[in-house]
């Protein structure tokens, strides 16, 4: 059996899957469940910021929240799982288990999270994950008043709380490699690549667009752990498209030094995570590897040919694979077609 030990946020945890917030992460007996069939780590369900403003009774709230938040949160069961009810959750879950817990808070501003991620400090919370969720619709915000935004965020609670912090990251960002260096110096130990945003659709019947939730990308995943492994200082997690161990491992090779799984859990139930850990294990052994560490990252671009010194020769690279996949094509065709007679 190979050592599946992996160092995350500067927590160990005994193997690189981790449960990633969902709702089925709100309940300790979930928790539980999760550390039997084998999770290293679980991510709390996240604590909306709405949530957050209406259990405060905080006076903004009434101005702030979108009415249709409003009423959503208050008709439905979500109002029990509100900050009060996470902290009882953290408080009972490290009784329970021994595996790390991390919360969850999905935010868009810096002003409420140090308190509660003090109170979750002391409840014994071994990490935060910030979700910063804003569909960037406004013409004039720039890219660049939202990315200052994610920073104050992340520089507000570490500045509070000892806590080591993940930003959990949407993928349709300009210039990710940038963000993700601005969000380590603000003192983020980590980032989860992807968040998944709602997709849009549009019912030709009813001539109605709705929304619906994202599937997680795999190949987007792939791409941007292998281009920012071993490049920037902060730990990167996998989220999005993970089912099988072998999806795990291509992103352990690229560089993932945890992968977090959501629709695995709902489709096949907590055992699911165990045939996924033993899954790597027998992958890893099978290919001569003594410890998963020797693995992580090998196939990272840092550790391809590339050279990132010359970042320049670095994107003509890629310009270059972009041109051959997309101009060949018919040279391609004929070279088939005469070797086939
Ligand atoms: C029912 C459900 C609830 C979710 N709730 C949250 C949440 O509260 N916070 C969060 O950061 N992600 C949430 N997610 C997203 C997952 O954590 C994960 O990033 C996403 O599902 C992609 O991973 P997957 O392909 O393994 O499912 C949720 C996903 C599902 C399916």
């Amino acid at each position: 059996m190979a050592d599946l030990r992996t160092q995350y946020l500067g927590l160990e945890l005994k193997n690189p899957i981790i449960v990633s917030s969902c709702d089925l992460t709100s309940s300790v007996e979930n928790i539980v469940k999760a550390e039997e069939a084998g999770a290293a780590a679980v991510v709390l369900k996240s604590i909306f910021e709405e949530q957050f403003l209406l259990e405060g009774g905080i006076d903004s709230a009434e101005k702030t929240i979108y009415p249709e938040a409003r009423d959503y949160l208050q008709s439905r069961a979500l109002l029990g799982y509100a900050p009060a009810e996470m902290l009882k959750v953290v408080e009972r879950a490290k009784k329970r288990v021994s595996i790390p817990i991390i919360a969850s808070f999905n935010c868009q501003t810096a002003g409420l999270w140090p308190e509660l991620a003090r109170q979750l400090a002391s409840a014994g919370a071994d990490a935060i994950e910030l979700n910063i969720y804003t569909l960037p619709v406004d013409l004039e915000t720039s890219s660049q008043v939202i990315e200052k935004r994610m920073e104050e965020i992340v520089l507000a609670s570490r500045q509070a709380v000892n806590l080591p912090m993940a930003v959990k990251l949407p993928f349709q960002v300009t210039a990710l490699p940038h963000l993700v260096y601005r969000l380590q110096q603000a003192g983020a130990k980590g980032v989860v690549l992807f968040n998944w945003f709602l997709e849009s659709e549009v019912n030709l019947s009813r001539r109605q667009v709705h929304y619906f939730r994202g599937h997680g990308q795999l190949s987007q995943v792939l791409r941007w752990v292998g281009l920012m492994a071993k490049r920037v200082k902060c730990d990167l997690a996998a989220s999005g498209g993970v089912t099988t161990a072998e999806a795990a491992i291509k992103l352990i090779l690229v560089g993932a030094k945890a992968v977090q799984v959501c629709r695995l859990v709902y489709e096949r139930g907590f055992q699911g995570l165990r045939s996924l850990i033993d899954g790597i294990d027998r992958w890893l052994t099978s290919q001569g590897y003594s410890r998963l560490a020797e693995a992580e990252g090998e196939l990272s671009w840092k550790e391809l040919s590339l050279s990132y010194a010359d970042p320049q020769a670095a994107s003509g690279y890629f310009r270059v694979q972009y041109m051959k996949a997309y101009t060949g094509a018919a040279e391609r065709k004929k070279k088939r077609d005469s070797e086939e007679g």
